[in-house]
């Protein structure tokens, strides 16, 4: 069987460069490995303990059945102020309720992100890594950093850049083989 990976972009925008590692991530995905992105990270509502109570809003229910349902989940996340951007937070929040039942409780998490700047997301990465808190296992290394993304990527949003083609493969093989090593 192969392994079914939920990927979550943190990024609604249309040529977001997060979207499309996203997108390269299933080119390089080792043969043992479906990554299938959730595309519905806009239609998740701010959380609000209020409606919450009156019943989980759909897209939310839809996005907790994928991550239970899913082998490991693979975050490509941005870096905004030094932390994470708000629409990936808030679906964290979302998906880590009900308290101490985290939707995503016990799966196998790699991270990766991208941005234009030098710094690679290791900010925004460690702060993904904090909010999951010890409810996930997640993979340790190897860390993905993708700095000057505008020359890694070509118009279309395809990683050309073979190096880090090639790390994201490494990161996508290491994470094969952590899940399989979780399961045991
Ligand atoms: C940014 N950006 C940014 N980049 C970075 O490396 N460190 C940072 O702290 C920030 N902060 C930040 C705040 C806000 C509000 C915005 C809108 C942007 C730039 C960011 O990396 C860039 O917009 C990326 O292109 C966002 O990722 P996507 O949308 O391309 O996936």
């Amino acid at each position: 069987m192969p392994l079914s990976i939920l990927g979550i972009a943190g990024s609604l925008r249309a040529g977001s460069f997060n979207r499309s590692l996203l997108a390269a991530c299933r080119e390089l995905a080792p043969a043992g490995m479906e990554i299938a992105p959730w595309e519905r990270v806009g239609e998740i509502p701010l959380y609000d303990a209020d409606l919450e109570a009156r019943g989980v809003p759909e897209p939310v229910e839809a996005l907790k059945s994928a991550m239970r349902a899913a082998d490991g989940i693979l975050i490509a996340t941005p870096e905004y102020n030094h932390s994470i951007p708000g629409v990936l937070k808030n679906a964290i929040d979302w998906a880590s309720r009900p308290a101490g039942k985290p939707a995503y409780g016990g799966k196998p998490v790699a991270l990766l992100g991208a941005t234009p700047g030098r710094g690679g997301t290791i900010r925004g990465q460690l702060a993904v890594r904090q909010a999951l808190d010890t409810d996930v296992h997640i993979l340790p290394r190897p860390e993905v950093f993708v700095s000057q993304a505008g020359e890694k990527f070509d118009p279309s949003g395809r990683l050309t850049d073979e190096p880090t083609r090639r790390v994201v493969g490494g990161l996508l093989k290491a994470f094969e083989d952590w899940i399989r090593e979780i399961r045991r």
